[in-house]
């Protein structure tokens, strides 16, 4: 298609998510702090979520009220524009934007830039900011193979994440984040620098981001404001995908210990959410992307499977090392899926438990926040098989190469 035919055709179908309203006197006081500062209106550098066939979505942080936009286009050069959210406003807000691009091509590359300009009486002149222009490809669920990395557990330590930033694979299609992003947010304004700009990163450089919560992203009394940044395909903390031959199920293990443990302040409700995944993935495996997927792999933060699988005794500080209340409910739909590998954090320590007779998937336990003990994940999954390769991050050494082959 002719570019400028193309830049009609999404104009027609292009629109923007929702704008994103935060409303904390914390974030308020910081905002008008950094407006005397003089400080810019876009907080850090962008980050790009729940990448679909036709559509992703840009997230940004910002210092002081702004009008958003995203610039883009299937060239350097652009030419295309989303301004306007699904109930007609320009997107604006004074602490993050969330705006999905719709009606793209699968596979395909995409240029894009944020721009924001001031939002205030009069102001409608004021200087306009740009982010760097980046390139982002949509998700190719018809491609003969697909490349991925894992992170998990990172806990909002810099130097890991930076280390992890630094080995993403070039041509990767995604990046999955499996949990643990956050320690408990307890405080709404240190939410941009987990899930959008983390110190010494730019998450926009590289494959978008799918992100996995874990429990320490749902724990804490704003934690339920980890939305306002984060995006998921479907709106929902658990989803699936086609990437190549590859099919995947994104699980929400939730919290650790029960809902009523008093360390939560009655904010929990994850046990409803576990029972409710397992009626939504009944449904989800008679999908032709999932039904008919070469390779099958599941992400959930907490692992389904353990070495010592015994019941905490949670008065005593205890907590689940698997997610007994997942598997219950989710273990008999992903052996009639065929799911061949469930891909987990949670106990920071590196494992594989191979299939075993009581259970045909294996498990992979990805390591802890601490540079010594972090790993990451490669994936590669042809038409053939699927591989999945786990390396320390300080130095690269390989402790598990996986090999699944493909199922049809
Ligand atoms: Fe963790």
């Amino acid at each position: 298609m002719h570019r400028r035919q193309f830049i009609a055709a999404v104009g027609a179908v292009g629109t923007f998510s929702a704008v994103v309203p935060v409303d904390s006197p914390l974030a308020a006081a910081s905002n008008a702090a950094a407006v005397a500062a003089g400080a810019s209106l876009i907080k850090g550098t962008p980050v790009v979520f729940a990448p679909v066939a036709d559509g992703f979505t840009v997230t940004v942080a910002l210092n002081a009220p702004a009008l958003v936009r995203v610039e883009y286009g299937e060239t350097a050069a652009l030419g295309a524009v989303a301004r306007s959210d699904s109930c007609g406003f320009v997107p604006h807000d004074d602490v993050a934007v969330k705006i999905r691009l719709r009606g793209l091509r699968p596979g395909e590359r995409y240029h894009w830039r944020v721009v924001a300009g001031p939002l205030s009486a009069g102001a409608r002149k004021g200087a306009v900011e740009r982010t760097a222009t980046y390139v982002t490809r949509t998700l190719a669920p018809t491609a003969g193979e697909t490349r991925f990395g894992v992170w998990n557990d990172t806990h909002d330590r810099a130097e890991t994440i930076q280390r992890l930033h630094e080995g993403r694979g070039e041509g990767d299609d995604f990046l999955l984040w499996n949990g643990d992003v956050s320690n408990d947010v307890n405080r709404r304004e240190i939410l941009p620098g987990l899930y959008v700009c983390p110190k010494g990163v730019d998450l926009a450089e590289g494959a978008p981001v799918f992100f996995v919560r874990g429990n320490h992203d749902v724990r804490g009394i704003w934690a339920n404001k980890m939305t306002d940044f984060v995006d998921f395909p479907e709106g929902r903390p658990f989803y699936a995908f086609r990437s190549g031959p590859l099919g995947v199920v994104v699980l929400d293990t939730g919290e650790d210990k029960p809902d009523a443990h008093p360390s939560f302040k009655g904010v929990a409700a994850f046990e409803d959410l576990i029972r409710e995944q397992a009626v939504w993935l009944g449904r989800a495996i008679a999908s032709p992307e999932l039904r008919d997927a070469p390779c099958r792999v599941v992400f959930c933060h907490i692992p389904l499977r353990w070495h010592k699988e015994a019941r905490p005794d949670y008065a005593r500080g205890g907590y689940d090392w698997v997610s007994l209340r997942g598997r219950e409910a989710w273990g008999g739909v992903l052996r009639q899926w065929g799911a061949q590998v469930v891909v987990s954090g949670h106990t920071h320590r590196a494992a594989w438990l191979p299939p075993s007779g009581e259970w045909p998937f294996g498990q992979l336990v990805g390591g802890g926040p601490r540079l010594d003990v972090a790993t990451r994940i490669r994936g590669h999954a042809t038409g053939r098989e699927l591989r999945l390769v786990m390396e320390r991050v300080v130095d690269g050494t390989v402790l598990h190469a996986l090999s699944f082959p493909s199922v049809c």
